[in-house]
């Protein structure tokens, strides 16, 4: 019993505060799934401040899934520069042509329809059900397993974690448990906490936060990204730009990046690496093109 009187109510009391303190986040006010699934992919590796304009433009060009399929993976790529990891890009209209091709254009509302969708994976399916559709699942990024590893008071695996997120969804609130919860792992349960006031029932601060952090080292908590100043990615992400400033930038950039130092080894094998991925293409002679 609390001072107040009443019983505690874990899931009243993370609604409670969370709702309270829920970012207002554009894909927040849509139950659009495409607009739910782009948003669910730019979200994957990019910072939420990063994605919120890119999101906007890329819907005002693409408004579903469609017109998404319909346009070149040049222009795709394009719209995505900067937001890094382009195979996202790619893969986002070739899951914008299976929607088209075998769902009539709409994105589907089943896991395994979502999770046969390129670049589809467990997370971004359950985030579409649970956001587009309001569909009683838990969403488990890495925020969220966080939250899970320390209320468990020790480390999951992710079949458990998924298990575990499942369960805690009250019933008829998917939507806003899982918005709340996720927002909880990423502005209050971070690696540093700040545990005061925190409505979770949690184990390992009942326990004084003993070491080691059973979030560390648990399913789908993420270490950091690797630096990018000088990295493959950063190449990777310098080629792409080329391709969308001029043919003769592209055809130049493998000069370029070896001259500004770039080990020539990397530059070929970073250059071969995109070619495979489908995210430039070659002439007979050589030449880098758009895809
Ligand atoms: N990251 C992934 N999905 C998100 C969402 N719906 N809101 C905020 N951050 C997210």
């Amino acid at each position: 019993m609390t001072r107040s009187g009443r019983e505690p109510d874990e899931h009243a009391d993370i609604l409670a505060e969370g709702l309270a303190r829920l970012r207002d986040l554009p894909w927040r006010r849509t139950r659009d799934p495409w607009a739910v699934l782009v948003s669910e992919v730019m979200l994957q590796q990019t910072q939420v401040v990063r994605v919120v304009p890119r999101w906007e433009r890329f819907l005002e060009r693409w408004p579903n899934p469609r017109a998404c399929a319909a346009a070149s993976l040049g222009d795709v790529l394009g719209e995505w520069h900067g937001l890094g990891y382009p195979r996202r890009a790619r893969d986002l209209r070739l899951a914008a042509s299976a929607c088209v091709e075998r769902h009539g254009g709409l994105v589907p509302d089943s896991l395994d329809e979502l999770m046969a969708l390129p670049g589809v994976g467990p997370y971004t399916a359950r985030a579409v059900l649970a956001f587009a559709f309001e569909a009683h699942v838990g969403v488990v990024d890495t925020n969220v397993a966080r939250v899970l590893a320390r209320r468990a008071g020790r480390r999951l695996r992710p079949k458990e974690a998924q298990e575990i997120a499942d369960a805690w969804v009250p019933s008829g609130l998917p939507w806003a448990w899982n918005q709340v919860v996720m927002d909880l792992g990423a502005t209050r349960c971070r690696a540093t906490p700040d545990c005061d006031g925190c409505p979770v029932d949690c184990a390992w601060r009942g326990a004084g936060r003993p070491h080691p952090d059973p979030a560390v080292g648990s399913a789908a908590v993420s270490r950091r990204q690797s630096r990018f100043q000088g990295s493959d990615r950063e190449m990777r992400g310098r080629v792409l730009a080329a391709m969308t400033t001029d043919d003769t930038e592209l055809a130049g950039i493998e000069q370029r990046l070896r001259s500004e130092g770039f080990d020539p080894g990397r530059v070929h094998a970073v250059v071969e690496s995109l070619v495979a991925d489908g995210l430039i293409g070659r002439d007979v002679d050589g030449r880098l093109r758009p895809p």
